[in-house]
């Protein structure tokens, strides 16, 4: 299996989904072949695949395996595929959103395969429109992101980093600058690995360094994806882009946000009922297989966090681009 020209990171062929094992990212481009919803619910949990978008996506078709695994005669139930799933990560809404869709369509496995298949064929749509609608808010110059809202996030083209796509395609002069996002670097590994892939200039600084360039006037704008967006506009995203909205605020730098419409969750008022993953305290205290904090110190590792809509200055999906007040802008939207 080989990236494609949108580089998706999960590709169903055969009889198998085959994931771009992103852990090994970027040393190796690694695919794993999944047969069993339970191997694609572990490749969930243990970010093998990662990224709201692709998260959804690949829930989708672990249902679809699951449905097969049924059709094969094994002793399984629907019910606890679904289950399963449900249970591998809470924050993004993606997640929720593909597993109702599949519950709602024709069943049998050839049919959910089919959906699975359209899920992640329309989030890439969807990717490719933000992404022309958001092109034109970039300012020229220096743009920063955090984590990975790009193609390996998605079905496939990014959010974030499809906004950025478009821009570069239409000539633009950016420059990205990718946060390392720790502790487990999405902005290192992933995001330098796919601009640096697609020929879009980008330059890694440390999560600490975003202010600095902020206040020397080489960051323009910030740009990020969104794991969950409440009805007023709150944003849940990888732990550290709301400590970049504040700094972006106090520079006085636009703050965007872009996401498909799945990542939108209108039954979640606001940001404060949004459920936060903690993940394990060895994404913070190991790196590469080395202890690097003390046996014994206490640690705390949320892996989202919430941006409060007053720092964000848009919203970019497919559907258009919402702006304050967001319950009402998204809510037209809807
Ligand atoms: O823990 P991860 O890597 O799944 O977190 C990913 C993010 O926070 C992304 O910014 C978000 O999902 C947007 S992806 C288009």
């Amino acid at each position: 299996m080989k990236l494609d020209e949108n580089l998706s990171p999960l590709q169903f062929a055969g009889d198998a989904l085959w994931l771009l094992d992103q852990r090994a990212l970027p040393a190796e481009e690694r695919w794993l072949r999944l047969e069993r919803y339970e191997e694609v619910a572990a490749a969930i949990r243990d970010l093998t695949v990662r990224g709201a978008p692709a998260i959804g996506c690949a829930a989708a078709y672990a249902i679809a395996l699951g449905a097969r695994q049924l059709a094969r005669g094994e002793a399984i139930a629907m019910t606890s595929v679904y289950s399963e799933l449900a249970a591998t990560r809470p924050t993004a809404v993606n997640l929720f959103w593909a597993l109702e869709r599949m519950r709602g369509a024709v069943q049998g496995p050839d049919a959910l395969l089919a959906e699975a298949r359209a899920i992640q064929a329309e989030d890439i749509r969807a990717c490719r429109a933000l992404g022309a609608l958001g092109a034109p808010l970039l300012p020229d110059g220096g743009i920063l992101t955090h984590c990975n809202a790009g193609a390996l996030a998605t079905g496939g083209y990014g959010t974030a980093l499809g906004v950025i796509r478009a821009a570069h395609g239409r000539g633009r002069k950016l420059h990205v600058f990718a946060d390392e996002t720790r502790p487990v670097l999405q902005g290192a590994r992933l995001t330098a690995f796919e601009l640096l892939r697609s020929g879009i200039d980008v330059t890694l600084i440390c999560d600490g360094m975003a202010a600095h360039l902020m206040a020397r006037g080489e960051i323009r704008s910030v740009i990020v994806g969104a794991d969950r967006i409440a009805a007023n506009g709150d944003v849940a995203n990888k732990i550290g882009t709301y400590g970049v909205a504040i700094a972006a605020a106090a520079h006085g730098l636009p703050f965007f946000v872009a996401a498909p419409w799945s990542t939108v969750d209108l039954a979640t008022p606001d940001g404060t009922a949004i459920p936060i993953e903690e993940r394990s305290a060895d994404e913070v205290t190991d790196h590469g297989g080395r202890r690097l904090a003390p046996v014994g110190v206490k640690v705390r590792n949320p892996a989202f966090d919430v941006t409060p809509n007053r720092y964000v200055s848009a919203i970019v999906t497919e559907r258009g681009i919402a702006r304050a007040s967001f319950d009402a802008s998204l809510r037209a939207m809807a």
